[in-house]
């Protein structure tokens, strides 16, 4: 075997900034012993989230069917004899909902959990996925355009989806998607490793990092100018790395855009549940029945939910077409493109199944649920809240847009010379505080940004925000 082979070099020049160099270091100094802040990755359960119990009582007991019979045998006893459980309540058993809802998934699946599904999700779940669409939305035949199980893929979290649909439009080095600046580093990795071009459009962030329709417009004809055919545009809403949350103006826009320049939307809907009290538009309901080509795209990751490592997702298309010289619609070429994975995990699957299946109203468990997804929603507002507060202490720092997702995207306003990459690893060295440089997302020429994800304890942002505001105003003041 050579020592030294050819090998891709879309994915030798890649770049992935939120695992980049400062969590790198941060690790390092980890293993040594120093106390880390790590506000640099939107992985919530790894920084104390606790997990909805609905969900993990569910998958338990769909991983495990024994249990169910078990637990139904144990109740029986405890019903007829309560004195030889001693100590234990009976509210302590698996709800009677729990035990008939894993059994009615396993038989829907119809094998075992550990069984490949068909390629791109059973029915059941993608029907369950339509009507959580069409609930979300308001939406049935009568007002809008509901939703369709057969246009819908089961995926390993959103960022499968991600590849599968630039994968499919990436056909050579011209090929152009049009994605926000800032942005979450999927979306340029992903178009570098197909070999696609960025084409970069920016939010107005002095307006809340608002879209504007002559940003679009300005963004795609300098492109068409340099000899690039764009065929898509990317918007996250709300915003990673920025949290904006677009109002319903913007959403129109770029639909009426995507329309004229016969552009697919690609809607990267993950924080649709991390608006804090802010109304969400999603692209399927604000496009009704506009002809446009849309890929929606959701994921168990972020929300309430924060189940990011069991991989779980979904995509839904609209408005599908004919490929062109042939027969083939757009939405059964996806169904290929899954098979060639065969499936995505079943357990993420059941899981994304439970997302849009929450306990109804009345059931025994929804109080619980509520409840869980009620506090860990309120703790997330609290601690971006608590943030920005410290941003006004610190010397020339603004944040501007209203608080969605999981982040904080403040301008710097650094003084010339300092990169924020060598912000970012000062603050680290000087704080143990682990964030992302703005440059890792791209930002405007000549601007300073840091990405900071609101997910560690509160006691954890206590102590370390005026740290922070103690290191930034003399760091800016050297
Ligand atoms: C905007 C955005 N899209 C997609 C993803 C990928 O999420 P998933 O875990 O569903 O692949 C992330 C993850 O952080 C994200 O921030």
């Amino acid at each position: 075997m050579p020592r030294e082979l050819n090998i891709n070099e879309n994915i030798v020049k890649l770049e992935y900034a939120v695992r980049g160099p400062i969590p790198q270091r941060a690790a390092e100094m980890k293993k040594q012993g120093r106390e880390i802040f790590p506000c640099n990755i939107g992985n919530p359960q790894a920084l104390g989230q606790e997990p909805i119990s609905y969900y993990r009582q569910v998958l338990s007991l769909v991983e495990a069917p024994s249990k169910i019979e078990r637990e139904r045998k144990l109740k029986k006893l405890f019903k007829n004899n309560p004195a030889a459980f001693e100590g234990f309540e009976d509210n302590e058993f698996i709800p009677d909902y729990f035990l008939d809802l894993a059994e009615k998934i396993l038989s829907q699946l119809g094998a075992s959990i550990g069984a490949y599904t068909e390629s791109r999700g059973p029915q059941f779940i993608r029907e369950a996925v339509a009507r959580y669409i069409d609930k979300r939305d308001g939406v049935d035949d009568r007002t809008g355009v509901p939703a369709d199980p057969g246009k819908m893929y089961l995926t390993n979290g959103a960022s499968e989806g991600v590849r599968n649909v630039l994968e499919m439009f990436i056909t050579k080095p011209t090929d152009g998607v049009m994605i926000p600046i800032p942005q979450y580093p999927l979306y340029s990795a992903t178009i570098r490793r197909l070999g696609g071009t960025q084409v970069n459009y920016y939010p107005d962030e002095d307006n809340d990092w608002t879209l504007s329709r002559s940003e679009l417009e300005r963004s795609i004809s300098e492109a068409r100018k340099n000899g690039v055919d764009v065929k898509i545009i990317v918007v996250i809403n709300p915003g990673n790395p920025t949290g904006a949350v677009l109002d319903e103006q913007s959403v129109k826009e770029v639909i009426e855009f995507a329309k004229e320049y016969n552009l697919a939307i690609i809607a990267d809907e993950v924080y649709q549940e991390n608006t804090y009290g802010l109304p969400f538009f999603s692209f399927a309901k604000v496009l009704g029945k506009e002809n446009v080509l849309l890929f929606s795209l959701h994921s168990v990751s972020k929300g309430f939910y924060g189940e990011c490592g069991h991989r779980g997702g979904y995509m839904e298309v609209r408005n599908s077409f004919k490929v062109k010289d042939s027969e083939i619609d757009l939405a059964d070429l996806f169904v290929k493109q899954a098979s060639v994975n065969l499936c995505s995990n079943t357990v993420g699957q059941t899981l994304t199944y439970l997302m849009v299946n929450p306990p109804e109203e009345g059931s025994e468990p929804y109080g619980q649920y509520m409840q869980e997804r009620k506090k860990i929603l309120d703790d997330l507002h609290e601690k971006a809240t608590m943030t920005k507060e410290a941003f006004k202490e610190m010397k020339g720092v603004e944040c501007f847009g209203k608080t969605g997702a999981l982040y904080l995207f403040p301008r710097l306003n650094l003084p010339a010379g300092i990169t924020d990459f060598d912000y970012c690893m000062n603050l680290l060295e000087a704080t143990g505080l682990s964030t992302v440089n703005g440059s890792g997302f791209g930002q405007k020429e000549g601007t300073t940004h840091l990405r900071f994800a609101f997910l560690p304890p509160k006691e954890m942002l206590e102590k370390v925000l005026p740290e922070w505001i103690k290191f930034h105003n003399e760091y800016v003041s050297r």
